[in-house]
C-alpha cells in the first residue's frame, strides 16, 4: 500500500527528473584549496556555480603546470563549455569581472559558458574607498596591538553587502543595462557616498557622470546575453536531468553567522547559502564536501587557537606557500584545529571531506591535532564562534606520529606511509565524515580518491 500523500508522490516525481547538486565548502578560514576540489569534480558536473562572496576568494588551479588563480569565475571554467554560473549571492566587482575574463580568454580559455546573476548586486569604487577607509580608522583607533580593524581584503565586501541591505540606491548587475535605473541609483547612492567619504577625509573621486561611464563600458564588455535570471536556468539546468555543482567561497569559520564574528566576511560561506544565493533550495544538496587543510591557516585578524610563530610556522609555510591568493599576505599557521573542523562539518552538514595539504606535514618527528580547549579552566570540545571566548580557549593537543616520506607522488591512500594513514583515520574517526578526497599537491592528478 502507498502510505505516502499527494504532496510526497509530487515531491518524489519531480527528484526523479531532476539533476543533482553537489557542494564544495571550506571548513577553516578560507585557502582550504577549495578551487582545486572544485576542479577536479567540476568534470563529472554540467555547471559549477558560485553562491557568494566576491572577489575576496582567490581560488587557485593547476591543470597540466599552468596555474590558474580565479576570483569571481566558477573554478569550473577550465573545462571548454561548461556552464559557469556567478549567482545572486555574489557581489561583482564589474571591472575585475572584466579582467579575469580577459585574463583567461588570453590564456586560450573557453569562457562562453559565463554566465551572470542579473540580481548579483555591484561592488562600485566607493564600495572599496569605504572598505580601506573604516579598516584604517579601526586600526588606528585601537589599542597598541593594532587589532581594531578586520584586516579585511578592501575589495568592497562588506560595505556592498551592506548596501543590499540598506536597499536604497544600491546597484544589481541587471541594472548596470538600464540606463535610467543606473543613472538613478547611482546618483542616489552619491548622495550619501560622497559627504560621507569627503567627511571622512577619504579623496573622492565620485564624479555620477564619469562613475555611469565608466559602468556601462564594463557592462559592454561583460556582455548583456551575459547578465541573465540564472535562478531560472539553474532549475531549468536541474529539470534537464543535468548536475550541478556549488563553490563556496572563503570558508565557514569567515561565514558572517556561524563564524568568529567580528572577524568574519560579509556573506553565507556555508552549504545552506547555496538557497540565498541561487534560488535551488540546499535541501536539494545531495553531496557536500568540506574542503580543510591538514593544518590550519587564517589571513587578517581573528582568534586563532592554534597559531604558532615558532619554526614550525615558518616551515609550514614555505612547504605550503601560504601567501594570499587574492593580496599576496602571509597567512597565519597553526596545527590543525579538529574541534573547529568538526564545528564546520556539522554546520554544513558534510557528507564526506576532502583533506588538502597532506604533503606539506611530511618532515615533520610529530604532528600535533587540537582535539578540545580548556576555557576559564574547563575543558570542553565544542567550538565556540564567539571571537572573544574563542580568544581564550587553550588547545590541548593530541600528539600523533609524524612520517618523512615525500607524498607527492602518492595516488592510493595506500601508497601513504603508514603514519600519514594513521593520521587521515583519525581525523575521519573525530570529525565523523570519510576523507574522500586527499590531496598531496596543487595538481588536478595530485589527489586520491575513495
Ligand atoms: P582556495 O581559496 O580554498 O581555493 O585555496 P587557495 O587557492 O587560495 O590556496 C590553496 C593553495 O594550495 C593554492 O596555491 C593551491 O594550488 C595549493 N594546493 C591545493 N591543494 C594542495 C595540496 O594538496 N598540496 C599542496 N602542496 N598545495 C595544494
Ligand atoms: P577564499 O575563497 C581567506 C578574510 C579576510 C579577512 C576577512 C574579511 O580564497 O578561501 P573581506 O574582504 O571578505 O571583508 O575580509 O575574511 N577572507 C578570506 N581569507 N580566503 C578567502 O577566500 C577569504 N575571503 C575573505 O582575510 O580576514
Ligand atoms: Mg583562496
Amino acid at each position: 500500500m502507498n502510505t505516502a500523500g499527494p504532496q510526497q508522490n509530487l515531491s518524489d516525481a519531480r527528484a526523479a527528473k531532476t539533476g543533482v547538486c553537489s557542494c564544495v565548502v571550506g571548513l577553516q578560514w578560507g585557502d582550504e584549496g577549495k578551487g582545486k576540489i572544485v576542479d577536479l569534480l567540476a568534470g563529472e558536473h554540467d555547471a559549477v556555480v558560485r553562491f557568494n562572496g566576491g572577489a575576496n576568494a582567490g581560488h587557485s588551479v593547476v591543470v597540466a603546470g599552468s596555474r590558474y588563480a580565479l576570483h569571481l569565475i566558477p573554478s569550473g571554467i577550465l573545462y571548454p563549455g561548461k556552464l559557469a554560473v556567478i549567482g545572486n549571492g555574489v557581489v561583482v566587482d564589474p571591472w575585475k569581472l572584466v579582467e579575469e575574463m580577459d585574463g583567461l580568454a588570453g590564456r586560450g580559455v573557453d569562457i562562453s559558458g559565463l554566465v551572470v546573476s542579473d540580481r548579483a548586486h555591484v561592488v562600485l569604487p566607493y564600495h572599496k574607498q569605504e572598505d580601506a577607509l573604516r579598516e584604517d580608522l579601526l586600526n588606528r583607533g585601537s589599542d597598541a596591538d593594532g587589532a581594531g580593524n578586520i584586516g579585511t581584503t578592501r575589495r568592497g565586501i562588506g560595505p556592498a553587502y551592506a548596501d543590499k541591505c540598506q536597499r536604497a540606491g544600491a546597484v544589481r548587475m541587471g541594472d548596470l543595462f538600464r540606463d535610467e535605473a543606473l543613472a538613478e541609483r547611482i546618483g542616489l547612492a552619491l548622495s550619501i557616498k560622497k559627504p560621507m567619504l569627503d567627511g571622512l577625509g577619504a579623496s573622492s573621486d565620485n564624479d555620477a557622470s564619469a562613475l555611469i561611464r565608466s559602468c556601462k563600458d564594463a557592462a559592454r564588455r561583460i556582455g548583456a546575453a551575459r547578465v541573465r535570471d540564472t535562478t531560472r536556468l539553474l532549475h531549468d539546468t536541474l529539470d534537464a536531468g543535468k548536475r550541478v555543482l556549488f563553490e563556496g567561497a572563503n570558508g565557514t569559520l569567515l561565514d558572517v553567522d556561524h563564524g568568529t564574528y567580528p572577524y568574519v566576511t560579509g556573506s553565507s560561506c556555508v552549504s545552506s547559502g547555496v538557497g540565498t544565493g541561487t534560488g535551488v533550495p540546499a535541501a536539494r544538496l545531495s553531496r557536500v564536501i568540506g574542503v580543510m587543510k591538514a593544518y590550519t591557516t587564517r589571513v587578517g585578524a581573528g582568534p586563532l587557537p592554534t597559531e604558532l610563530n615558532d619554526n614550525t610556522a615558518h616551515r609550514i609555510r614555505e612547504r605550503g606557500r601560504e601567501y594570499g591568493t587574492t593580496t599576496g599576505r602571509p597567512r597565519r599557521v597553526g596545527w590543525l584545529d579538529l574541534v573547529a573542523t568538526r564545528y564546520s562539518a556539522t554546520i554544513n552538514g558534510a557528507t564526506g571531506l576532502a583533506l588538502t595539504m597532506l604533503d606539506v606535514l611530511s618532515g615533520f618527528d610529530e604532528v600535533r591535532v587540537c582535539t578540545s580547549y580548556r576555557v576559564n579552566g574547563e575543558q570542553t570540545d565544542w567550538f565556540t564562534p564567539d571571537a572573544l571566548a574563542l580568544a581564550g580557549a587553550e588547545p590541548v593537543w593530541t600528539t600523533l606520529p609524524g612520517w618523512s616520506d615525500d607524498l607527492s607522488g602518492c595516488r592510493r591512500r595506500t601508497d601513504l606511509p603508514v603514519n600519514a594513514r594513521k593520521y587521515v583515520d583519525f581525523l575521519e574517526s573525530f570529525i565523523g565524515a570519510p576523507a574522500q578526497i586527499v590531496s598531496v599537491g596543487p595538481g588536478r592528478e595530485q589527489t586520491m580518491l575513495e
